[in-house]
């Protein structure tokens, strides 16, 4: 069995991934144990130059094909510098979004086909799979509310269609991996989710021995 203990945090924006990162920092922290943070897309510098070419807005012509190739080409360079060397390393890897966000936004709401992106990431992660993972839900509105605080307007209605498709995507994925995935109730308090998440955490951190 591989060492340390990979951690992701999936869900919308505004479902508190970063705050529940942040909470589990400060827990992990008082423990004394090793761990690191990072993201995706993102993670390395070569993965941050990566990130920059999917979110620029001026790359409107990028295919969804494109896009998922180079979330695949960051999420390698991420695997190989950053989280197989910390897991080699006995830590913990807390990762803000990684291939489940993958098949949820290209996969269930862009419709690639599953097959592909399966394919293309298997061959990216090198066999690095999250040991946990958190979904943090809630209804598409209250992520969203979060975020900008004001009344939702035209566009942002449209933007609600795809969040809603994303989410029922995460909820798929999630029942298929009941054992890895547990799904947290993102609309209680924040005190209430990283209770929950620390429940889990220190089950999976005394499995491998490292509590
Ligand atoms: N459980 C919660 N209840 C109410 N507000 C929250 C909760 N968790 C986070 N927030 C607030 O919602 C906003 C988005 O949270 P954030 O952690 O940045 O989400 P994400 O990283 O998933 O986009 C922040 O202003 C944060 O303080
Ligand atoms: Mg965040």
């Amino acid at each position: 069995m591989r060492k340390g203990l990979f951690i992701t945090f999936e869900g919308l924006d505004g479902t508190g991934k970063t705050t529940q990162i942040m909470e589990l920092e400060k827990k992990l922290q008082q423990l004394n144990l090793s761990y690191i943070t990072t993201r995706e897309p993102g993670g390395t510098p070569i993965a941050e130059k990566i990130r920059e070419i999917i979110l620029d807005p001026e790359n409107t012509e990028m295919s969804s094909q494109t896009e998922a190739l180079l979330y695949a080409a960051s999420r390698a360079q991420h695997v190989s510098e950053t989280i197989s060397p910390a897991l080699q390393n006995n830590q913990v890897v807390i990762c803000d979004r990684y291939f489940d966000s993958t098949l949820a936004y290209q996969g269930y709401a862009r419709e690639l086909t599953l097959e592909a992106l399966y394919q293309m990431n298997e061959f990216a992660m090198q066999g690095i799979k999250p040991d946990l993972t958190f979904l943090l839900d809630t209804d598409t509105q209250a992520a969203s509310g979060r975020m900008h605080d004001k009344q939702m307007d035209r566009l942002d209605l449209e933007a609600d269609f795809f969040k809603k498709r994303v989410r029922a995507g995460f909820l798929k994925i999630a029942d298929f991996e009941k054992e890895r995935i547990k799904v947290i109730n993102a609309a209680l308090s924040v005190e209430q989710i990283h209770e929950a998440v620390w429940d889990y955490t220190k089950e999976a951190l005394q499995n491998k021995g490292l509590v």
